[in-house]
């Protein structure tokens, strides 16, 4: 019989902004003539900017017709995408990026989140309190935690106090920590991090071989000129963080979806070479190296994969022919 993941019976009052909507509904039955002013969701209210609808069009044109019809993306994004964020919103940093250190998607929620999967469960993981809650809640969903006590603390999370007295910048954590979540300008306090403050938090993850991910989402609110956009404005920051970035708040995207994550190569956690799956790759990379013809390893599907290789039956029959005349011709009948 299939098993729940009971990590989720862990959740205290369900994730903050549905609890918000049912509360507000249950208000609004309740106060029929009311007017409610909703301030609490942080979600957008403009129309999308017109260079964006312009795209859209334009990108269904491409999907309705055949000489520019595409299919599934690149894994990663598209690459016009992802140097023209790079050149834009990076390079006047005065940051470096390469093309495959970027990778788009569908909002940064989802990233900060999907992040977890690349990190073991024994990993011990620092939050702000109080905090973005998706933090806390995917770290509850996936495992990392035990049960949340009265005050609605997770065994198994390190929490910093935000408060007054600290500015609402926490202090280093006293105990060992592996994963560091950073958020500046900071959701809920508001608070940003200048250069100083950011270079001390890099400093300490290196010492400690943590990984902080930094939640950009808000950067291009920032308006005092030291104040950095990126943690990689920061000496030695690609060696230690990972960064989410947004076009929820600045483009209209809260509905339409698009955001970005960058892991630097420079980044390196513990774990094995994953050389181990290597006989389907190295035909892969053969049939590729020799034929110029492109399938997928079938370890990429599960180790029982191994030894086996999928070619996709839906490509055009014309280029089916061609590919499999090109590798009997190269390797013979
Ligand atoms: C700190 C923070 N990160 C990420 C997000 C979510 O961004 P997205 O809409 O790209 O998932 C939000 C949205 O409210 C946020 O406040």
């Amino acid at each position: 019989m299939a098993k729940a993941n009971e990590n989720y019976l862990k959740l205290k009052a369900g994730y903050l902004f549905p609890e918000i909507s049912r509360r507000i509904n249950e208000f609004v039955e309740a106060n029929p003539g009311k007017e409610v002013i909703r301030l609490g969701i942080g979600d957008v209210t403009r129309p999308l900017p017109p260079a964006v609808v312009k795209a859209f069009h334009d990108g269904v044109d491409d999907l309705a017709g055949t000489e520019n019809f595409h299919g599934y993306g690149p894994e990663q994004g598209y690459a016009w995408l992802i140097d023209t964020i790079i050149q834009k919103a990076y390079n006047p940093l005065g940051v470096e990026l390469d093309r495959s250190e970027m990778f788009i998607s569908d909002g940064s929620k989802c990233d900060s989140a999907n992040i977890l999967d690349i990190f073991d469960l024994d990993n011990t993981v620092a939050i702000g309190d109080p905090v973005y809650p998706v933090y806390n809640d995917t770290n509850v969903m996936v495992g990392r935690t035990g049960e949340a006590n009265d005050k609605g603390y997770y065994d198994g999370i390190v929490y910093m106090p935000c408060t007054e007295a600290n500015n609402f910048m926490p202090e280093f954590p006293t105990g060992n920590v592996d994963i560091i979540y950073l958020c500046y300008p900071n959701n809920p306090t508001g608070t940003v991090a200048t250069k100083e403050q950011l270079k001390a938090w890099v400093d300490y993850a290196l010492e400690k071989e943590a990984v902080i991910l930094f939640d950009a989402a808000y950067e291009a609110f920032i308006t005092e000129k030291d104040i950095p956009h990126s943690i990689y404005e920061i000496e030695g920051a690609k060696r230690c963080a990972i960064e989410f970035r947004s076009f929820s708040k600045t483009a209209g995207f809260t509905g339409v979806r698009c955001g970005l994550t960058v892991v630097p190569q420079e980044l390196k956690v513990k774990g094995k070479s994953s050389a181990e799956i290597m006989s389907s790759w190295e035909f892969f990379d053969k049939l590729l190296q020799e034929c110029f013809v492109v399938g997928t390893p079938g370890s990429g599907f599960g180790p029982s994969g191994e030894g086996y290789f999928r070619l996709s039956a839906f490509g055009e029959r014309s280029t089916v022919e061609k590919a499999v005349s090109r590798i009997r011709d190269t390797w013979g009948k």
